[in-house]
């Protein structure tokens, strides 16, 4: 079950005791756990902050930490942070004991509208990002965006990439509530784009492709800026790419509408990599299918389509569009 609302973190105590758990463990961001301590009586495993913390070896430290602590089948861990956090901890909630009950409680704006939904949790490896991971949804997700105040600038407007892309999949009056409206009125409406595709495709046979718009190229972006650019940022240079593929490609009449919003959520329009580097990322990506890249692209706000015969030439003007330099 998800819950939304201003104050909703407040029933962690009551949603975990309804749960009847053996046990209860915290697993905690430790800037959240500072900034917003958390109201429920049970042992806390701080997580440091940062992507870095997503590793096997953080995955193996908890695993550690939850055998110390007697979890046995019913027990239930509890996430406590952005992304990494509930990535972190639900995987190693998926992979001990074949899988113990877990509840997100996502603290970031890209958490609380994307990473904390659909079940898939997973941990980086040094050769990729999620690279190990499994499919075990949480049984309770408490969406407060009250947790949105103390966000840092840059960690919002990353959140808004996924809300902007979220508004061109399915919701398109996101578009023009974004940068005008605090996030915390439309968190709902972005993140039930998203639980409305899991629910019909959970395990991303079909249309759940849709969510990687603007992530083909976003991915590649991020990748070849070493990571320097947020992931959120990334996205919205994929987004834009996305659109511009789309205008040719299939006749996609709102680009401008897209742009604006991401102009006024601060996103970058493009991102300072070589081309070539973003070119061999493109080419690493998994969302390959038979040698031809797949491109999510709309056709119209709300009406998004998996597309595997995008001409290298658009693609290649693409690139340079997103690296700031002319086509080659
Ligand atoms: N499982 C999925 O479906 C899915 C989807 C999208 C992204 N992800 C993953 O999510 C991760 C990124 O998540 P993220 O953007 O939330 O980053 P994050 O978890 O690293 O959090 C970003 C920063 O914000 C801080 N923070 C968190 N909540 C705060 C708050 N309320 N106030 C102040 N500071 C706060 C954290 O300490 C951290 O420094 C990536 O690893 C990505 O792969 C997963
Ligand atoms: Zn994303």
């Amino acid at each position: 079950m998800v819950r939304f609302g201003v104050g909703v973190c407040a029933q962690l105590g009551p949603v975990v005791e309804e749960l009847g758990p053996s046990a209860v463990l915290l697993v905690a961001d430790a800037n959240v756990r500072e900034l917003h301590p958390p109201p429920l009586d049970a042992p806390v495993v701080p997580i440091p902050p940062g992507e870095r913390w997503k590793s096997l070896e953080s995955w193996r430290g908890l695993l550690d930490r939850f055998v110390e602590h007697g979890l046995d089948r019913d027990a239930l861990v509890v996430a406590y942070g952005g992304g990494v956090v509930c990535d972190l901890a639900g995987f190693a909630a998926a992979s001990y004991l074949r899988g113990v009950r877990w509840i997100a409680v996502p603290t970031t704006l890209l958490a609380q509208v994307d990473a904390a939904h659909g079940g898939k949790t997973g941990v980086d490896h040094p050769a990729a990002k999620n690279l190990v991971g499994a499919f075990h949804p949480p049984v309770e997700v408490l969406v407060d965006p009250g947790f949105l105040s103390t966000l840092p600038e840059r960690e919002l407007s990353s959140g808004l990439a996924e809300v902007v892309k979220h508004g061109v999949i399915g919701a398109p009056s996101l578009l023009e509530r974004v940068g005008v409206e605090e996030p915390g009125g439309f968190v709902e409406q972005a993140a039930r784009v998203k639980l409305s595709i899991v629910a019909r495709d959970p395990k991303e046979q079909g249309e759940r492709r849709l969510l990687n718009l603007g992530h083909t190229l976003g991915h590649a972006v991020e990748h070849a800026s070493g990571f320097a650019l947020h992931h959120g940022e990334a996205v919205a240079v994929g987004l834009r790419a996305a659109c511009r593929i789309a205008e040719r490609h299939c006749g996609f009449e709102q680009r401008a509408l897209v742009e604006q919003a991401l102009d006024r959520c601060g996103l970058p329009a493009t991102a300072a990599v070589e081309q070539d580097a973003v070119l061999q990322a493109l080419g690493h990506d998994k969302k390959r299918a038979a040698g031809r890249l797949r491109w999510v692209l709309p056709r119209a706000l709300g009406d998004v389509h998996v597309f595997d015969d995008v001409p290298d030439s658009l693609v290649d003007e693409a690139v340079a569009d997103a690296c700031g330099e002319a086509a080659g």
